[in-house]
């Protein structure tokens, strides 16, 4: 019985670090973007193909070697230069992390604008407007962000870190039971079949190379592949867990959770008029727009943006905790002080993005950040990670890993080529074909 109580533990910590604004907020938004349905079929699949192999094989590398990020990577080749793999994850985890941040302070915003009644009688393009003119402010979104960012280093450097796990535990099902709620309300507005056909029914014509290598990115961002976070994860896990049961539970969780974002973000989308393609505004303006129309849409609306800032919560504490641990560990500095100083670098970092959206339009660095980080560098690192681990580890110790209770795992082999051969190569084909044509 104790076994399977850690078991559930240990998959909802993971649960709750890779869901955050990475379903919330930037699947709908991508999905918008790059045309719909053909998207969604697209970033599925390699959700499966990449995403399971990949996973699975963070996790063995992490479980077998004891040890986190750049530890786990000097402990298989000690002398060779693989650790930098290791290390250009925590250095993408950084900045990320600066635009991570700045959409979390746009929940926290949210929040406080739905909880003091601001949206009341604002149409969606009054709504809309409220947005354009938020972001582009040179200081409430920075106030914002830095307000998010003080919020998530004060857990690190307090020792609530603990609790982070009991939030999880309790802002999860609530999170899940809102999603369902405003499913169910989405599903009798007027516009559901527009919604519903531009979400699920693929028009091939509408991807482009571009669109397929940000589906990539987005699969590797939302499931947290390519950042070491899932090795480190995979140095905690007990050897009586499941490693294919744990990746299919995240992998389940995270997808059906974007996937029904969707459902409500299209319908209302189409009902109230605003262009699903409107970019990084999307879930705040259709949203609001939603818990205008409907009743008690100020309690949904209020308990709605408290969800997404705690989802977004817990996913910075991780990213930044995996920063902290690596300036604590290999630069041997003090923890408080590797807290101070990452957060101030990528606070600083966030500003700048923020004022991109505005007052520095033509610098673009918030898309640029997100394009270099999301379907640059983490398919990078996914496809060196995904060769290293097919490369380094022995059959026996995969065949180990992930045998359980005694039931063999009989496709180790077939893990192993798939790692080693198959994820590389796809991975490198889409990244060619997206730099190339794009
Ligand atoms: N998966 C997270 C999300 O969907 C984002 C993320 C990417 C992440 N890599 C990570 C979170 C590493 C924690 C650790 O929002």
């Amino acid at each position: 019985m104790k076994g399977k109580k850690d078991v559930y533990t240990a998959s909802l910590g993971l649960i709750g670090s890779a869901i955050g604004l990475g379903n919330l907020w930037r699947f709908p938004y991508m999905v918008g973007k790059n045309g719909g349905g053909a998207f969604l079929i697209v970033y599925l699949c390699f959700v499966v193909l990449l995403g399971a192999p990949l996973m699975i094989g963070e996790f063995i590398l992490g479980r077998s070697s004891h040890a986190s990020i750049v530890g786990a990577f000097k402990s298989f080749t000690p002398g060779k230069p693989w650790y930098l793999t290791g290390g250009l994850g925590v250095l993408t985890s950084s900045l990320i992390l600066g635009f991570y941040g700045l959409v979390g302070g746009w929940s926290l915003k949210f929040f406080y604008l739905s909880s003091t009644n601001a949206f009341i009688n604002k149409n969606s393009s009054e709504m809309g407007e409220i947005f354009i003119k938020f972001i582009a402010s040179p200081v409430d979104p920075i106030f914002w962000q830095i307000l998010f960012m003080v919020i998530t280093a004060l857990v690190l450097i307090s020792k609530i870190e603990g609790s982070v796990e009991k939030i999880t535990k309790i802002m999860m099902p609530m999170l899940f039971l809102i999603i369902i709620v405003l499913c169910m309300k989405a599903l009798v507005l007027p516009e559901i079949g527009k919604g519903m056909v531009f979400f699920l029914k693929p028009d091939f014509s509408r991807i482009t190379a571009g669109g397929i290598q940000a589906a990539m990115g987005q699969a590797f961002f939302s499931l947290s592949i390519g950042m070491g976070v899932l090795i480190t994860y995979g140095s905690f896990m007990k050897s009586d867990e499941n490693l294919f049961i744990s990746a299919l539970h995240v992998i389940g969780t995270d997808t059906i959770v974007a996937f029904l974002i969707g459902v409500i973000v299209f319908p209302v989308a189409f009902t109230y008029g605003i262009d699903p393609g409107s970019g990084p505004g999307l879930i705040f303006t259709t949203l609001s727009s939603l818990f205008n129309e409907i009743p008690g849409g100020y309690g949904l609306g209020v308990m709605f943006f408290l969800l997404l800032f705690l989802a977004a919560l817990t996913t910075a504490i991780s990213l930044l905790e995996s920063v902290v641990t690596c300036l604590n560990n290999q630069c041997k500095l003090p923890r408080d002080i590797s807290v101070l100083i990452a957060t101030v670098l990528i606070t600083g970092l966030g500003s700048l993005t923020s004022l991109s959206l505005g007052v520095w339009r033509e610098t673009n660095i918030f898309y640029i950040l997100d394009y270099i980080t999301v379907d640059i560098f983490l398919p990078v690192i996914a496809m060196l990670t995904s060769f290293y681990i097919g490369h380094v580890l022995e059959l026996k110790v995969i065949q180990e890993e992930m045998t359980n209770n005694g039931v063999q795992f009989k496709h180790a082999k077939i893990l192993q080529q798939m790692l080693k051969f198959v994820c590389p190569v796809i991975i490198g084909a889409v990244l060619l074909i997206g730099l190339v044509l794009n």
